[in-house]
């Protein structure tokens, strides 16, 4: 049922819309790691209700991103594909952890300095711990790697130093997990400003793919993606527009960027971006019409759903037995 021996943990969270960043950046790397590592890929759904959810939203976001994770490609037979809120021993473990974190450290996360700044008028004790829970979702499962983005960098260090304080008090409990930063992990930068990531907050529709944007959406967006004055599809940093296309085209083909030149040589920018355009549609439209098959099969997604959290607490109470023997929990009477 499982491959390979070495764990593979990660997750994303239900807010917003996905983008074609996130999907060429995280989600396609996935699939392809998934072969290699025994994976689980989570639906953080507790770390969204640390800035407030409307429920009915949050449920739907939830169901929605599960189903893409299958959708693009994850198998959930050979993946653990489930919901952080359906195995209570991540909330369990964050506890135990919180008491094994400082507050001076949790002070100089710069999320927490942002999201802070951003929603000032809920800064609660959940978004200050939300690295802990995080720690949490990655100890659990013994994990050797864990595929991050750079925004992400400073909570897999803290999880790690966690880790380490605890093992250096109860001996070898937890494995301390690196970063999987992967060969080609696509970086995707706006559409309408090339200097800025693809963001599912940017407020320019225009400046983002949705994963849920159709075929004609998605060309038009990409006509008019801003480029820039040379006219000629050339991979460079003083044409970052162009650049940052191309890198989509290549990161969709599979073609090495060199090559995405040669193929467009002698032809301008209108050809180049109706063909990222169309390679884009081609590949977002399967997955659109697996999710949309997969949100009308309610009892089959609902017995992954189950399935999968099963399997998920089966190896997490394993952690979790283990940890609360070593600091002292009295035992469970069978
Ligand atoms: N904090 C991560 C993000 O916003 C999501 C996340 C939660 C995660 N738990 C994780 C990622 C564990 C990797 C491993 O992107």
């Amino acid at each position: 049922m499982l491959n390979g021996n070495k764990m593979l943990f990660s997750g994303m969270q239900a807010t917003g819309t996905l983008t074609l960043g996130n999907y060429l950046g995280a989600l396609n790397n996935w699939v392809t790691l998934s072969d290699e590592y025994t994976c689980l890929y989570c639906v953080v759904d507790e770390h969204s209700i640390t800035v407030r959810q409307d429920p009915a939203e949050l449920r739907k976001r939830a169901r929605n991103l599960l189903t893409l994770y299958i959708a693009a490609g994850l198998d959930p037979e050979k993946n653990i594909i489930y919901y952080q809120s359906h195995v209570p021993a991540h909330a369990e473990l964050a506890w135990i952890l919180n008491c094994f974190t400082y507050m001076g450290e949790l002070q100089r996360m710069t999320q927490f300095k942002d999201k802070a700044a951003k929603h000032a008028d809920n800064i609660n004790a959940g978004l200050f711990t939300y690295p802990v829970l995080m720690a949490a979702d990655i100890l659990l499962y013994q994990s050797d790697v864990v595929p991050v983005g750079q925004d992400q960098m400073q909570h897999l260090e803290i999880t790690r130093d966690i880790a380490l304080r605890f093992n250096n008090l109860y001996g070898d409990v937890f494995t301390i997990p690196e970063a999987y930063i992967g060969k080609v992990g696509a970086k995707i930068q706006s559409l309408q400003d090339p200097s800025k990531k693809m963001s599912k907050s940017d407020e320019n529709a225009n400046a983002s793919i949705y994963l849920t944007d159709d075929r004609d959406t998605i060309i038009r967006k990409f006509k008019r993606a801003v480029t820039d004055l040379e006219a000629c599809v050339r991979y460079s940093d003083d044409q970052p527009g162009i650049k940052n296309l191309i890198t989509i085209y290549s990161a969709v083909t599979g073609k090495a960027p060199a090559d995405v030149e040669a193929e467009f040589e002698g032809r301008g920018y209108g050809d180049f971006k109706l063909a990222v355009g169309e390679v884009v549609a081609d590949r977002l439209q399967p997955i659109q019409e697996k999710q949309a098959a997969l949100l009308a099969d309610k009892a089959y997604v609902d017995g992954i759903i189950k399935t999968n959290a099963e399997r998920a607490e089966y190896l997490a109470l394993k952690t979790l037995r283990k940890v609360q023997k070593k600091i002292g929990f009295p035992e469970r009477i069978r």
